[in-house]
């Protein structure tokens, strides 16, 4: 996680535009905030704990001299959240400044080397060696560019840096191992940053470093290398358009608000997805004898979604698997096996590592995710996009419909290729063509109701997701949402496994949500319900449409439209949830797009 960006311009102000994209930034770590600049030959710090608004507001760091700078929001890993371990980080003299996102895995051997050399390390991060390291190659005699690339050579680990030296007014060197890191050239300035989203309105294209590149950016240039060889690499510039847009949260109070309300808008990309694209990676998972999916959090969800939906519509062997446990020791590769990765971001080192490690085994790697050009689209075969728009609220919200949508096309075209389940293929379909409308209404019918019950379920401290077969995404989900973001502390829980041992929790008040569409395991459902209100529970029930029998044994209810498939129902079922979580947050003071301990790439594993 942590933010990086580093702006090099031909004109003053350079401290603004990089404050500016810090703020788009922060999604990835708002734990502390720093920039550094370099004027008249000095670097210029300020820095500290805290969000980027407070400390703009103590400390001013948007008003820094100068036309060459770097600064970094951060999501600590090594070192605690505080004024000395946040960046930019300097070397002994402070002549040298580095901002760091990823991990040094030898930064301890790195730390006692230089401190025996005699150099004073201040913070407690893993960053600090990098400083130190371009500061002794510097007394060499090296120039910046190669004091950097020596430095890196003896780094082990993922990791995006940007170092910025007094002795070069207008120079920035940027280095991309496994973390991410793009370029932006506008007319003015020429900048990086960790992500797309983030590049000021004004830059015009884009280059997406590689793993193993050196960059040496300044105002009118840039000049990639190979970071081994020194070799001189060509630039591959591409429009700003064609890798992303900018998001703002029009007028919105929140951006989780704000996706939650585009998911319509989600459903008709996700069917204006070329069929071609759907077919490909359709046509790749009906050959192999087995198919992993693999995923963390909510893109975990959609997996364990895509899994029942792969081995229901077209009888292929699936299995789920937290990428974080996918370890030879438990997974039984056959000769003919596929990989299918699902992540929003495409930057989540747990699901990286599992296809760096299969990259030279005979597997087939395939993968399904929101940002084009990121590392996951790299290392695997085939992709296909999920036409969701930037992200920015750290919890997924429109990125996982784009997910069990996208799933449901991949699915359907996947029966079709192996001329199964013409049924279940034609009533997805159908689904499909009307889903933007179907979630629209599962928003606007149940968003006063979710606001209603949050205010209950914000005044406790414990709350089960219950459900039965293909809703236990949906529960797990529901979980997921409510305590990332209000704090409260959930469980998703397959409602028949709830009497082995949960049910123990429950007493008067106990809130237990149900998912309960008409499906197989509606009368089963009944049952747990009646067994959770014998001790006091408060229930709260997503049903459908015309329901009377669940809606008479529950204290309030989230309606959503009858759909025919009932297998694809968590993609309405999920929508309330989504919005309890929101309002649950709200009621009880947090900051839904921030959540404490989260960011939105999680790159470390
Ligand atoms: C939860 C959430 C996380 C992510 C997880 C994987 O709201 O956003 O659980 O789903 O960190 O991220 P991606 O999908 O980017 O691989």
């Amino acid at each position: 996680m942590c933010g990086i960006f580093g702006c090099t311009s031909l004109r003053e102000g350079v401290s603004r535009v990089i404050y500016d994209s810090l703020k788009r930034l922060e999604y990835r770590g708002y734990d502390s905030v720093g920039l550094a600049t370099i004027y008249n030959g000095h670097i210029f710090i300020k820095k500290d704990q805290g969000k980027i608004e407070e400390v703009e507001r103590k400390l001013e760091i948007s008003k820094l001299p100068g036309r060459c700078g770097i600064g970094h929001t951060r999501w600590a890993t090594h070192g605690a959240p505080s004024k000395e371990n946040a960046h930019p980080l300097t070397d002994c003299e402070g002549k040298v400044a580095v901002v760091h996102n990823g991990i040094i895995e030898n930064y301890l051997e790195l730390r006692e080397e230089l401190a025996s050399a005699g150099h004073k390390l201040r913070s407690r991060t893993d960053s600090e060696v990098i400083a130190h390291l371009v500061e002794d190659f510097l007394n060499k005699g090296l120039a910046i560019e190669e004091a950097v690339r020596r430095a890196a050579l003896l780094l082990r680990g993922s990791y995006a840096f940007a170092v910025i030296s007094a002795l070069y007014n207008d120079a920035i060197i940027c280095v991309r191992m496994e973390s991410p890191l793009v370029i932006g050239v506008s007319r003015d300035f020429v900048c990086c940053s960790s992500d797309v989203p983030a590049l000021p309105p004004e830059v015009e294209s884009v280059v997406i470093m590689n793993d193993g590149e050196l960059a040496v950016l300044t105002p009118r240039a840039i000049a990639i290398e190979d970071l081994v060889s020194g070799q001189q690499l060509p630039l591959k510039p591409l429009s700003k358009e064609s890798v992303g847009s900018l998001a703002d949260r029009g007028g919105f109070a929140h951006y989780m608000v704000k996706e939650i309300h585009e998911q319509p808008q989600v459903a008709l990309n996700v069917m204006s997805a070329p069929r071609a694209f759907i077919f490909k990676l359709a046509n790749e998972l009906v050959k192999p004898d087995r198919v992993y999916l693999i995923g963390c959090g909510t893109s975990y969800h959609a997996c364990v979604f895509g899994t029942y939906l792969l081995r229901l519509m077209a009888d292929i062997d699936a299995h789920p698997v937290v990428a974080s446990e996918f370890h030879s020791s438990c997974i039984r590769m056959t000769p003919n096996t596929a990989v299918l990765a699902i992540s929003q971001s495409g930057e989540t080192a747990d699901v990286l590592q599992v296809l760096r490690a299969l990259r030279d085994k005979d597997v087939k790697l395939l993968a399904l995710t929101n940002v084009m050009g990121s590392s996951i689209t790299r290392l695997v075969s085939l992709y296909v996009g999920l036409y969701a728009g930037p992200e920015v609220g750290v919890a997924a919200t429109k990125t996982f419909i784009a997910q069990l949508l996208m799933l449901t096309r991949i699915c359907t075209e996947a029966a079709r290729i192996k001329g199964v389940n013409h049924d279940l293929a034609s009533s997805a379909e159908k689904f499909l063509r009307s889903s933007a409308s179907l979630i629209e209404k599962a928003i606007s019918v149940n968003e006063p109701r979710a606001k209603d019950i949050a205010v209950d379920i914000a005044l406790r401290d414990n709350a089960f997701f219950l459900a039965r077969g293909i809703n236990i995404v949906t529960a797990l989900e529901g979980a997921l949402k409510l305590k990332e973001i209000s704090y409260i502390h959930a469980e998703g829980y397959p409602a028949g496994e709830s009497k082995h041992g949960p049910i123990a929790l429950v007493e008067e008040g106990y809130p237990c949500i149900f998912i309960c569409p008409r499906d197989e395991t509606y009368n089963k459902i009944i049952g747990n319900i009646m067994e959770m209100k014998a001790r006091g529970a408060f229930v709260v029930s997503c049903v459908e449409e015309g329901d009377r029998d669940v809606k008479e044994v529950s204290d309030k209810t989230f309606v959503l439209p009858e759909i025919e498939l009932k297998q694809l129902t968590p993609v309405l079922h999920v929508v309330p949830l989504q919005l309890l979580a929101y309002y649950a947050a709200l009621a009880r003071g947090c900051d839904p797009d921030r959540p404490r301990n989260l960011a939105k790439s999680v790159t470390v594993t």
